[in-house]
């Protein structure tokens, strides 16, 4: 699968609307929000009434990234702000089954994160109950970073593990996503790559997103 997530966090959020309407009209499959806590990343960005803002007008389900601590306490929340899917950190969940089975019971899809020094073989015992690993290839709180070349190979044994497992999780990977590291990643195994500054700080947004689904 080749799948499209632009994150907004590098979007003008003066333009808040004019940016969703154009993801709307966009070839994007997923809106990427980004949910920073100044706890678990160096870096605070926004919360509970954007995600609800964007969901209002937005025509694409929205795909809530939590980079937070203790993220049990807020999913509730966020699904009632209408996010699809929820990720939430391996790092940051002392009972990741759990917190799973809570975001599945509210009828919305669930997604593991891990960080870039987090081995892929950690969720051999989570494999099976999630419907998507997000993997990180830049360290989480900042937009604009290099892509972490080791995330190839990171891509390739998770896709060997769900293979082995009969699992039904998406791969997407997050941070320093462009043209030329996204065309790797696919040919990896990656089905969702996500985008933010290369999307939004690009000439036309709408023609980026259009190559990234062509890759
Ligand atoms: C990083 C975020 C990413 C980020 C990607 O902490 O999770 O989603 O916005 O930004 P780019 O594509 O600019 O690396
Ligand atoms: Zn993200």
């Amino acid at each position: 699968m080749k799948l499209v997530a632009p994150s907004i966090l590098a979007a003008n959020f003066n333009h808040l609307g004019d940016v969703i309407e154009m993801l709307n009209n966009s070839e994007a499959d997923l809106i990427h929000c980004d949910i920073m806590d100044g706890v678990f990343v160096p870096n605070i960005s926004f919360g509970l009434p954007i995600v609800e803002h964007v969901h209002q007008i937005a025509r694409k389900p929205l795909d809530v990234h939590l980079m937070i601590i203790d993220p049990d306490r807020y999913i509730d929340d966020f699904c009632k702000a209408g996010a699809s899917s929820i990720t939430v950190h391996y790092e940051a969940c002392t009972h990741l089954h759990r917190t799973i089975q809570q975001i599945h019971e509210l009828g919305i899809k669930a997604s593991v994160c891990l960080n870039p020094h987090t081995a892929v073989a950690l969720l051999g015992d989570i494999i099976e109950d999630v419907d998507m690993v997000l993997l990180m290839s830049v360290n989480p709180g900042f937009g604009g970073q290099k892509f972490i070349e080791n995330t190839y190979r990171k891509v390739g044994q998770l896709k060997e593990l769900i293979i082995q497992r009969n699992s039904k999780a998406l791969i997407e990977v997050d941070g320093g996503v462009n043209l030329q590291t996204g065309e790797n990643l696919y040919k990896e195994g990656a089905d969702v790559l996500v985008a933010g500054n290369f999307v939004f700080n690009s000439q036309n947004p709408l023609e980026t997103i259009a190559a990234l689904k062509r890759l």
